[in-house]
């Protein structure tokens, strides 16, 4: 089940993909095969491949820069938010370590390879028996992406194996959330940790990717895929490439209706209706994203991230916010009607009312 749902929510299914393109990648020189292939999806075609081409998270980068500048790596987790590089950086530290013994001295297990506690102990255990001959000090790497998807068992069979065979190999893990790594790897690995990329930073290489690209776009397509994408560079990238694809040009209209969420301005209206405690036009635009089919999760998602930005006074914006995510919690919970909806709009009618201006 556990790995399941992380296929879906994150690698999706290019997954297995990443791990032949690497494979054949590898045995070439540092020379990148970008085709101008409509094909390629643009988040592996713009994967990069050295540390400086990573946006964000500097401070960590640089620490990974310096365990590779000097060759003795330890174990380390990379733990982060979905779509901020934490793969990529692992593949770059593995690259930059290995060189052209990439592909014999990697091991790359991610969730979608069995993983259970007889792979752990065979697969891996092959593996840190081989021999390779490699630059020296240099280690062999084991790559568990995705490591969180892994069963407590599975890790504990892991603990033994990470000291068994720590003067020939590295591990380096990649997860979502690190409390499902059982303390006893946490202890034998240092804890890099991946915050989510700013808009600024997911803005900038959109305009990168544009630019070599020639997309056509206008400020506000950009803004708009920015903002739907929440701080993960994958997701920004799939939506401005399926947007470009699908219409030829990147504006919010175009941009939302990929993404099928609600627009964001419509939200902003209907919360500044609430605002002037105008019930009756708030749960107009209400009833009618009713109408248009958005789930009610991400109606009340949108409505919290235009609330964040929304500008009125700190102290309404705070009630507004908490109310919000009380209604997020009973919908979450299943009480996912328009009736909930509508009570938020009331009870947010009722807060601006009472709250001094
Ligand atoms: N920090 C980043 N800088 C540049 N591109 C990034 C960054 N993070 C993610 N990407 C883009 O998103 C894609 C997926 O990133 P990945 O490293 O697999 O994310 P995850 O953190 O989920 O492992 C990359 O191929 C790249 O195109
Ligand atoms: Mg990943």
């Amino acid at each position: 089940m556990e790995v399941m749902d992380v296929d879906i929510a994150e690698a999706g299914p290019s997954t297995s993909a990443v791990v032949t393109n690497l494979t054949e990648e590898s045995t070439g020189s540092q020379t990148t095969t970008v085709k101008s292939d409509l094909n390629t999806p643009w988040i592996e075609k713009y994967r990069p491949k050295t540390f400086s081409d990573i946006v964000g998270n500097e401070e960590t980068v640089l620490r990974l820069e310096k365990f590779s500048s000097c060759g003795n790596v330890p174990n380390i987790i990379i733990a982060g938010p979905p779509g901020v590089g934490k793969t990529t950086t692992i593949l770059a530290l593995a690259r930059i370590l290995l060189g052209s013994a990439f592909k014999e001295a990697v091991l790359e297990l991610n969730a979608s390879s069995d993983r259970g506690i007889e792979t752990v102990r065979n697969k891996i255990k092959m593996f840190a028996q081989q021999k390779v001959t490699l630059p020296p000090g240099r280690h062999k790497i084991i790559i568990l992406d995705e490591a969180d998807s892994m069963t407590d068992g599975a890790q504990q069979a892991l603990r033994r194996t990470m000291e068994l065979w720590s003067n020939t190999t590295r591990f380096a893990l990649a997860c979502n959330n690190s409390d499902k790594i059982i303390e006893a790897i946490q202890s034998r690995c240092a804890m890099l940790r991946y915050g989510k990329l700013s808009d600024q930073e997911i803005m900038t290489q959109l305009l990168k990717v544009c630019k070599i690209e020639g997309v056509s776009y206008s400020a506000d397509g950009l803004e708009a895929v920015v903002f739907t994408s929440q701080g993960d560079m994958r997701q920004a990238l799939n939506n401005l490439q399926s947007t470009w694809n699908g219409f030829k040009h990147v504006d919010s209209t175009n941009v939302f209706k990929v993404c099928d969420e609600p627009h964001p301005l419509l939200i902003k209206e209907m919360l500044l209706e609430c605002v002037d405690q105008n019930i009756s036009k708030a749960y107009k635009i209400m009833a009618h994203l009713w109408k248009l089919g958005y789930a009610p999760e991400d109606i009340i998602v949108n409505i919290f991230r235009v609330a964040k930005h929304l500008e009125i006074k700190e102290s309404l914006k705070l009630k507004f916010i908490m109310e919000i995510g009380q209604v997020h919690i009973r919908i979450v919970g299943g009480l996912n009607s328009l009736l909930q909806l509508s009570a938020l709009l009331a009870k947010l009618c009722t807060l601006s009312a009472t709250t001094e201006k």
